[in-house]
C-alpha cells in the first residue's frame, strides 16, 4: 500500500494502474476505520484490480455546532487496517490541500435533502456533495462504493452521479452490524457502556418493522406503529424519526412493498445514532 497526501501524487498512481489495465476503485472515508468501511474496500476490491481508499474528516459536511474537532481519529490502526486489506493508494490529503483558500463552488442537493439527515443537519449534503464530486475528480475511479447504512447519503450521491454526467459507477455495499445488530459507526466510540446497550433499540426496532412486514402487514402507518413502539420501550432513546421511504425519492410511501427502505435516526445520549433496513419480503 502507498500513502500519498497531494492530488498530483494520486493523479500520477491512478494513471500508472489505468495504464497497466486496471479499473480503479475508491472508497471514501473520514476514517476511524471500522468492518463496515472495511467491507466496501472488499466490494470495491471485487469490481475493480486497484483500490484507492481516501481518509478525510472533511470540515465542509460539519455544522458549526457538530463535533468536527471531536471525530474520533486513529491514523496508524487505519493505515495498518486498509493494508491489511489490500488497499493499494491510501489518500490522506490536509484541509489546505481539498480547500485552498479562495474557494467558490459547491455542489449543492436539490430536494432529495429536505428530510431526515437533511433537515437536522442543514447543509450537510451539500458539505458532502461538494466533497465527493472533488475526491470523484481527483481519483477519476470507475467505481466508487458507499455503504448503505447512510442510505440517504448514498442516494444523494447517486443521484450527482446521474444528474451531473460522472462517468462512475456507485456502488452501495451492505451494512456491517455488530453481533447484536447494532450499525457499526465511528460515533459508537462516544457511548458509554449503558448507551451502547441502549443503542441496540434502532435495530430492534427495524427489525420488528422487517417481521410484521413478513407476516404481511402493508400500511406504512401500521409498520411505523411497530417500530416506535420498540423505540418507545427504550426511554433514553430520543427519536428524531422512523419511516417508511422509497429508494429513490427517499419520500414517506403509504404502502410498503419490497424495496421499500425503513429509516430511523434516534440520539442516544448527545450520540445521534442512525440506521436503516431495506424490506425484502423474505
Ligand atoms: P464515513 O462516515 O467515514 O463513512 C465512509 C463510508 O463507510 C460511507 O459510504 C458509509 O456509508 C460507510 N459505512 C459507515 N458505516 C458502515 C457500516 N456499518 N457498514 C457499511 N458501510 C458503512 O460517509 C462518510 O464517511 C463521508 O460522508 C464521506 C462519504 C467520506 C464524505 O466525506
Amino acid at each position: 500500500m502507498r500513502t500519498v497526501s497531494t492530488i498530483k501524487e494520486v493523479r500520477e498512481a491512478v494513471a500508472a494502474a489505468r495504464r497497466g489495465g486496471a479499473q480503479i476503485g475508491f472508497v471514501p472515508t473520514m476514517g476511524f476505520l471500522h468492518e463496515g468501511h472495511l467491507r466496501l474496500v472488499d466490494d470495491a476490491r471485487r469490481r475493480s484490480q486497484f483500490v484507492v481508499m481516501s481518509i478525510f474528516v472533511n470540515p465542509l459536511q460539519f455544522a458549526p455546532t457538530e463535533d468536527l474537532s471531536r471525530y474520533p481519529r486513529d491514523p496508524d490502526g487505519d493505515a495498518a487496517k486498509a493494508e491489511s486489506r489490500h488497499v493499494d493508494l491510501l489518500f490522506l490529503p490536509d484541509t489546505a490541500t481539498m480547500y485552498p483558500a479562495g474557494a467558490a463552488t459547491m455542489v449543492v442537493p436539490e430536494r432529495l435533502d429536505r428530510r431526515w439527515e437533511g433537515e437536522v443537519r442543514p447543509g450537510h449534503f451539500a458539505g458532502v456533495l461538494t466533497v465527493v464530486a472533488k475526491l470523484f475528480n481527483i481519483v477519476q475511479p470507475d467505481v466508487a462504493v458507499f455503504g448503505q447504512k447512510d442510505i440517504q447519503q448514498a442516494t444523494i450521491v447517486r443521484a450527482m452521479v446521474r444528474d451531473l454526467d460522472f462517468p462512475v459507477e456507485v456502488v452501495v455495499g451492505a451494512t456491517a452490524r455488530e453481533p447484536d445488530g447494532l450499525a457499526l459507526s465511528s460515533r459508537n466510540s462516544y457511548l458509554s457502556a449503558d448507551q451502547r446497550t441502549q443503542a441496540r433499540v434502532l435495530s430492534r426496532a427495524l427489525g420488528a418493522v422487517e417481521r410484521a412486514f413478513g407476516s404481511g402487514t402493508r400500511s406504512a402507518a401500521e409498520l411505523e406503529q411497530v417500530g416506535r413502539a420498540v423505540l418507545a420501550a427504550e426511554p433514553s432513546a430520543r427519536v428524531d424519526y422512523l419511516a417508511l421511504v422509497s429508494p429513490t425519492t427517499l419520500e414517506p410511501v403509504p404502502e410498503a412493498t419490497t424495496g421499500t427502505v425503513v429509516i430511523v435516526a434516534a440520539r442516544i445520549g448527545a450520540t445521534r445514532l442512525i440506521d436503516n433496513v431495506i424490506l425484502d419480503g423474505r
